[in-house]
């Protein structure tokens, strides 16, 4: 729910500037308190008198007031914001923050805001389609945040194209459901594993991957802002979770996230199985480091790595909710059902590597999600957050 919750709603120089006096007053009708934003740039275009009047709080715009010195902390307005709003977002605010341009109270708070940020892209058609505007936004999606993706119509250019920001009660609505959404996983736990698994040669060396672990940690994010209780058993990774309800517990072999999952999965209510475990390691472990010059070249033999997703699907109990993801190469939907049959999994969300922005490393993903009755659900490309949002979306549509 939207009452009582702290929105800060940072508003840019552009014309849509004009359409956020209506946000305020739908949010502040439905009960939320809103602290407004504005750039040098925006009060050319809709006034913090008008702004102040309608949220009841004097607009904050510079980093200390004049007359006085008092100083506006954009650290303490970080963290009293439950969500960030940005609407208009223009080309060179969202440049700012996708690269951390420090020069203005509303870039400040951005920066330090630890609460979800929901930015509102306007701008006229060329500046949005240009390079730069598009790597800034996927940028900014990479960070976590949130693009409410504007809409194609009549721009105050009088051209015609994607650029007009959304309606305010669009990204109400987009607002107002994140708030709604944010408690239904309240009480659930959530045992995800992450990230590549490494299987030792010798004192330096190991089989690996490329698993980068993102979407596992992006799910891990989504599944926390909405209330579970979440552990990570994680490869060895360079991120970390946003979101401070979430607990890793870091791993190398197979062998030890076996031995992590078989202790969480009997009080999980929901599995995600996102690492990517390796299939086999070595039948020993060479305690001194192979050299090169002196010993013959190795034949490293390798054994079987046990199978985490099979394994927990063997013990899963009524009630619990098994998920897991298969990257395929070809053959790739009768891979996918088997797979999910296989291990006795309740989902499988596959990802093919012959879709571009899929797969290891990308802060992107393509994704289809099939069922256990063979009924498939297909998603377009999206940030791996969103890909989060959707993963969890259908865990609870079930
Ligand atoms: N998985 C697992 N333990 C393994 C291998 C895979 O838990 N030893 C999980 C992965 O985390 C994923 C699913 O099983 O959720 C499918 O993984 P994938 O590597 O695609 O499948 P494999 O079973 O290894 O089959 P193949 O390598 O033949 O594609």
């Amino acid at each position: 729910m939207i009452k009582g919750k702290h929105i800060v709603l940072g508003i840019c120089g552009g014309i849509a500037a004009y359409k956020t006096a209506s946000l305020v007053r739908l949010f502040v009708k439905a009960g939320a308190e809103v602290q407004v934003i504005m750039t040098p740039a925006a009060k050319e275009f809709i006034t913090p008198v008008t702004m102040s009047a309608l949220t009841g709080k004097p607009v904050v715009s510079e980093f200390f007031t004049a007359n006085t010195g008092e100083w506006h902390s954009h650290v303490d307005l970080g963290l009293w914001a439950d969500v960030m709003v940005i609407a208009p977002a223009t080309a060179s605010s969202i440049a700012k923050m996708a690269n951390g341009v420090a020069d203005n109270m509303l870039i400040t708070s951005y920066l330090s805001s630890k609460a979800p940020v929901f930015i509102a892209p306007a701008m006229d058609l060329d500046m949005m389609a240009h390079p730069s505007t598009t790597r800034n936004i996927e940028m900014l999606r990479s960070y976590g945040n949130r693009i409410i993706d504007p809409a194609v119509g009549e721009l105050a250019s009088h051209l015609v194209g994607k650029g007009r920001m959304a309606e305010p009660d669009e990204i109400f609505n987009t607002i107002n459901d994140y708030f709604s959404r944010r408690e239904d996983l309240a009480g659930k736990k959530m045992l995800i594993t992450a990230g590549p698994t490494y299987e030792k040669i010798d004192p330096v060396r190991f089989i690996g991957n490329y698993s980068t672990g993102k979407m596992g940690y992006a799910i891990a994010d989504e599944a926390a802002t909405r209330g579970a209780d979440v552990t990570i058993v994680s490869g060895q990774v360079n991120i970390k979770p946003t979101s401070d309800n979430v607990k890793v517990i870091k791993v190398e072999s197979a062998r030890e996230m076996l031995a992590e999952c078989q202790k969480l999965f009997p009080k999980s209510d929901i599995g995600i199985m996102c690492a990517a475990v390796a299939d086999y390691t070595p039948t020993e472990y060479v305690n001194h480091k192979i050299k090169r010059e002196k010993e013959e070249i190795p034949v490293i033999k390798l054994t079987k790595n046990p199978d985490i997703a099979a394994s927990l699907g063997a013990q899963k109990k009524p009630g619990q909710l098994l998920m897991g993801f298969a990257l395929e190469t070809d053959n790739e939907d009768f891979n996918a059902i088997d797979k999910l049959k296989r291990k006795n999994l309740d989902y499988i969300v596959l990802n093919s590597l012959r879709d571009s922005g899929a797969g290891f490393g990308t802060d992107t993903n393509k994704i289809s999600i099939f069922d256990v009755n063979g009924n498939k659900r297909c998603f377009p490309l999206k940030s791996k957050r969103e890909v989060a949002t959707d993963i969890i979306d259908t865990i609870i549509s079930r």
